[in-house]
């Protein structure tokens, strides 16, 4: 094991996350350049990154070669490069075909290919070469999400005087469902390499802890495993840390003058209706867009919602060339297509479906323009679409249905919960959250919004943070502290 001197970097803050913060823009010349792409994770990491030297090692979400350091919009960044067969084996196969199904309680079937996993380590070990590269003596990693799950055994077994932390942004499934990759010990051990494992509910902290026991064989008690028995003890704890958004800047947006405007316009171009419903999502088959079109179409049929009502759904465009994204869509348009031959008049469809992606101040419009929104996941770690809506209603205007089955069910406690695989309660609580009064719709957003407001993405991170700062490292020459 080498240790900090002959190995170590500049940067005394490594943020590991599959993707780059940025974008990549054609400029008229044939060159390329890098636009910051703005989002809630990098909103919370920026002063930090900036307090404590950061980078932030990621790709580009291509095939290229690698990038190195480089710097867009005041961050400093490390482009990995992957090959096209590392992006067809590492992302399109394994993260998105094999862990991205069997973690989402196997929803759609994952597919367990040896290759793929041959290439799910390479990639692994690139970028956990690239962060042990970059990270001063004593500096905090803090690995990020299921596409790098080996990352932090791999940085540890470089740099064993560093702070590693690693975050799952999805759930993690039960020990039964857990146990079908065949790689289960592996992946468990990956992670074990952390000093701080952080889950989106208490739920998933659970499952990962019973499956350190089961797949690797670790004792654990309460929210500490330890995983090497016999040898010098390292304590991992594993615990809860749910995500949020930027709340303040969303909220400011929304405040927009043209935003407000804007909000206005699209109630105007949707025909003035009576009721304007409103889904937003990644085109994926976890998001229940289905189960959600499927309700509404019935509800339309027993002439629950009144006439004049229309469902704008957003479904932005998504891992297009994975196959069960591909059967999605076209179920999904086959459904649009449906329920508008069926109910609409000319000029009136029903479903206003955009298969399309947009800035945020278009987002804050819709959110605005809403009366219901509609979050229908069938699983999903935290789901963020519900919080930025929460964040964007300064009005206190607008009701919120939201599946059980998303983290955010464990907070947003004015919200209508549904299961939504029961069509008629679904149905219900949309027609519920529709007709409910003024008073009742506004003290439910009020409740929603105060808790948004403070459990903010900011206050997520600082928290996570502190807790890394407070695990006990294995090397007790380990002097750094995670920056605050
Ligand atoms: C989820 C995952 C992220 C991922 C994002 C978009 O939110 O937790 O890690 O980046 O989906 O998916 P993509 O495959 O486009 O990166």
């Amino acid at each position: 094991m080498s240790g900090p001197d002959d190995r170590a970097g500049d940067y005394g803050f490594v943020v590991v996350a599959s993707r780059l913060p940025v974008d990549r823009v054609e400029e008229a010349d044939g060159g390329t350049s890098w636009r910051p792409s703005p989002g809630g994770l990098v909103a919370a990491l920026e002063p930090v990154m900036r307090k404590a030297d950061g980078v932030w090692v990621g790709w580009t979400g291509g095939a290229g070669p690698e990038l190195g350091a480089f710097e867009a919009g005041g961050l400093q960044l490390f482009g990995v490069g992957l090959s096209a067969e590392q992006v067809r084996g590492h992302y399109e196969g394994f993260c998105n075909a094999t862990l991205w199904p069997l973690y989402h309680d196997v929803i759609a079937q994952p597919v367990f290919d040896r290759d793929w996993w041959d290439r799910y380590q390479e990639v692994n070990r690139r970028f956990a070469r690239a962060a042990a590269g970059l990270a001063a003596p004593g500096a905090t990693i803090w690995v990020h999400d299921y596409q790098l799950q080996l990352v932090p055994r791999m940085i540890r077994e470089q740099r064993s005087d560093v702070r590693i932390g690693f975050f799952n942004h999805i759930p993690f499934p039960c020990y039964e469902i857990f146990a079908q990759l065949p790689w289960r010990r592996q992946v468990v051990g990956g992670l074990l390499g952390a000093d701080l494992l952080g889950f989106q509910r208490r739920n998933d902290a659970g499952n990962f802890l019973r499956a350190s026991r089961r797949a690797w064989g670790a004792l654990t008690r309460g929210s500490t495993v330890r995983p090497e028995r016999g040898r010098q003890v390292r304590p991992v704890r594993a615990a809860a840390f749910p995500i949020s958004v930027d709340s303040a800047a969303l909220e400011q947006i929304a405040r927009q003058q043209e935003v407000t405007a804007r909000a206005r316009e699209i109630r105007d171009l949707l025909g003035d209706p009576d009721l304007v419903l409103l889904g937003i999502d990644r085109l994926d088959y976890t998001k229940g867009i289905l189960h959600r079109l499927n309700a509404y179409g019935e509800l339309l049929s027993e002439g629950r919602l009144g006439p004049r009502t229309v469902l704008v759904q957003v479904a932005s465009p998504s891992r297009e060339r994975v196959e069960a994204y591909r059967a999605l869509r076209d179920e999904v348009e086959v459904t649009v297509s449906r329920i508008n031959g069926e109910h609409a008049e000319l000029g009136s469809p029903p479903v206003h479906y955009l298969h399309q992606t947009y800035p945020r101040e278009e987002m804050a419009a819709l959110y605005l323009a809403a009366d219901v929104m509609l979050v229908t996941p069938l699983r999903d770690g935290m789901n963020l679409v519900s919080k930025e809506y929460v964040a964007s209603r300064y009005d206190e205007n607008g009701t919120l249905v939201l599946s059980e089955f998303t983290g955010a069910a464990d907070e947003l406690g004015g919200a209508f919960l549904v299961n939504p695989y029961d069509t008629e309660g679904l149905k219900g609580a949309i027609v519920r959250a529709a007709t409910i009064g003024r008073a009742e719709a506004r003290r439910r957003m009020r409740a929603m919004r105060r808790r948004v407001a403070e459990y903010d993405v900011a206050h997520w991170a600082a928290t996570f943070l502190e807790a890394l700062n407070q695990a006990p490292t294995g090397d007790s020459a380990s002097g750094g502290a995670a920056p605050g």
